[in-house]
């Protein structure tokens, strides 16, 4: 039987289902380790650094999203937090975990979509995502929006780098409704300032500004937005 739609839940399922299915073209992404992809680089997000640097990051639990072979994740433990990093795909969690193994820090890998997490309320201090919201489906927001705010203590930080509109790397400005017309995100949606604010509007807004272009101890590519906030 076709599902019923009843519930949010249902109706959110029933439009995945119009979009790609993300676990089979992840895995594939990631079959080959060497291709020329800037984040398959093992240095943290510029942005990242810089929350440490400047104090607002300060030690604790940090729940990253979409943490692809664990370069933020990593970074993170080795500055003292305790981490829980999620990815859909099996072939980035088993890279991810090679190279935590070789850096010899401790995370927790977690193979598994972001929709489906189980985890006790207020749990995290930080929530971290480096380039998994701007693959989410714009009906998806609302669970990824209740998830930060589910996984948050109340104060704190959720940070966010994800494409500018129409970059050289990606960042699709199609409208929302285009996006089930055409079931694609066209390689992944763009967010400006606006865009992300109107979103993340429930957070209190710490920074939003493009990613800084950095040397090669950092990734910064001036295609990327980069935006902090705090749960209220
Ligand atoms: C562009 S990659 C970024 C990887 C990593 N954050 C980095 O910057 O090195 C996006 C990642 O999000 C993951 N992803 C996309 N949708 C997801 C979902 N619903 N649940 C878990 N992971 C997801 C993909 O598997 C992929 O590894």
């Amino acid at each position: 039987m076709r599902r019923l739609v009843t519930e949010p839940e249902d109706l959110y399922l029933l439009l995945d289902s119009l979009l790609r299915e993300p676990k089979l073209f992840w895995n594939g992404f990631y079959s080959d380790r060497k291709k020329d992809i800037p984040f398959f680089s093992n240095v943290p997000d510029e942005n990242l650094v810089d929350y440490i640097d400047c104090g607002i990051f300060k030690p604790g639990r940090v729940l990253e999203l979409g943490c692809g072979p664990g370069r933020n994740a990593i970074y993170l433990a080795k500055k003292g937090y305790v981490v829980d990093a999620v990815d859909l795909s099996r072939e980035t969690i088993n890279w991810a975990i090679e190279r935590a193994k070789i850096e010899q820090v401790d995370i927790n890998f977690n193979c598994q979509n972001i929709f489906e997490l189980n985890f006790q309320e207020g749990s995290y201090d930080i929530v971290y995502d480096s380039g998994c919201f701007h693959h989410i489906a714009p009906h998806r927001r609302i669970s990824y929006i209740q998830l930060v705010k589910k996984a948050l203590k109340t104060g704190g930080y959720f940070a966010i780098t994800c494409f500018a509109p129409n970059s050289e790397y990606g960042g699709s400005t199609i409208s929302d409704i285009e996006v089930y017309r055409t079931q694609s995100l066209k390689g992944g949606l763009g967010y400006d300032e606006e865009k992300l604010r109107a979103i993340f509007k429930d957070f209190e807004e710490i920074e939003i500004r493009q990613m800084k272009e950095s040397d090669q101890s950092v990734l910064g590519l001036a295609g990327f937005m980069t935006a902090i906030f705090q749960k209220r």
